[in-house]
């Protein structure tokens, strides 16, 4: 085998998500769109990431995001026929040294806690397991949206997406989120909204999200990115936000589902969310690696 290592730039994005779908083996498909999307809002790096070949053959990947000096391995694939050899542990420890003599002094990666073997990998390369995030969902049935009582003094407002830069400041002693709900990412999602819940004594809670209408096995869902609370912020004012984006997205309440990827455990919304009635789905590991200066 002849491995060459190449930067990223010289595949187009419809080729390079050709090669996704290949290092995955074929049972999921990469869209070049979508693909297109996730550079965009998740800081992807195309010098920054690298393609595997053996010979002239593209057999795997490593796509990292950079965000000054701080790294990310937003996806990392050998193709199936390759796999076992060292390949996966040479590409992602190449990726990690060219992206140290850039000047990149951590990079961090999210993992579902079952994937033992993609855990081993990044433990060789010297990532290591920093904390726990949580996934959750529900539908508006299971939250009982439909019997929210809302209190007349309340007042849900639609506002503009760069509302959500106060907030998000002010949310400083919080566990930071994860690297696509940061505040790069939030002003960059195409189709993000924002609402808040206020009262007559001022602004309550915010919620930033995504509404995506149903489409093959996915319902209508509402995917919050950033739930910014004030001190007064209960269980009610979120359902109050929940209600709101369900409504206006879909007018519907009962088959819209709430998803809320990777949420810090330690945050001050992971246990509201769970009182709350959304049910924890999964848990992932935030991994990371330390650069020493080179
Ligand atoms: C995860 C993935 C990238 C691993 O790629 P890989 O090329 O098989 O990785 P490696 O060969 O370096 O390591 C796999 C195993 O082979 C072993 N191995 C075999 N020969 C080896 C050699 N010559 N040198 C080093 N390791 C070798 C490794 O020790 C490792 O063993 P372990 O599972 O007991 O830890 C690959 O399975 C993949 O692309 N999966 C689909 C995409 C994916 O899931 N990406 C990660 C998202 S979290």
């Amino acid at each position: 085998m002849r491995i060459i290592y190449q930067n990223a730039l010289q595949l187009t994005i419809p080729a390079l998500a050709e090669l996704q779908t290949i290092a995955y083996g074929g049972g999921w498909t990469s869209n070049p769109t979508k693909l297109a999307d996730i550079f965009r809002i998740q800081s992807v790096d195309l010098q920054q990431s690298l393609v595997v070949y053996d010979g002239r053959k593209a057999i795997g990947l490593a796509l990292l995001g950079r965000r000054r000096a701080h790294g990310w391995l937003y996806d990392f694939g050998i193709s199936p026929a390759y796999r076992g050899k060292g390949l996966g542990t040479g590409l992602l420890t190449t990726a990690t040294r060219e992206a140290a003599k850039a000047g990149v002094r951590d990079i961090e990666l999210d993992v579902w806690e079952k994937r033992d073997d993609a855990i081993r990998l990044y433990e060789r390369v010297g990532f290591q397991h920093r904390r726990t995030y949580f996934n959750f969902e529900a539908t508006g049935e299971q939250l009982r949206l439909s019997e929210l009582d809302m209190p007349p003094s309340l007042r849900l407002e639609r506002g503009l997406v760069e509302d959500v830069i106060g907030w998000y400041a002010a949310a400083r002693d919080q566990p930071e989120p994860c690297w696509d709900r940061r505040l790069p990412s939030l002003l960059t999602y195409g189709d993000a909204q924002f609402c808040t819940v206020a009262d007559a004594h001022g602004p309550i809670a915010c919620m930033h999200y995504v509404a995506r209408a149903a489409a093959h096995h996915d319902p209508n869902r509402v995917r919050p990115m950033f739930i910014g609370l004030s001190e007064r912020a209960k269980i009610e004012h979120l359902r109050a936000l929940f209600c709101f984006a369900a409504r206006t997205a879909f007018a519907d309440l009962a088959t819209t589902a709430f998803r809320l990827a990777l949420e810090p455990e330690t945050s001050r919304l992971a246990p509201i969310l769970a009182d709350m009635g959304m049910r924890m789905v999964g848990k992932a590991c935030d991994m990371r690696l330390i650069i020493a200066q080179v």
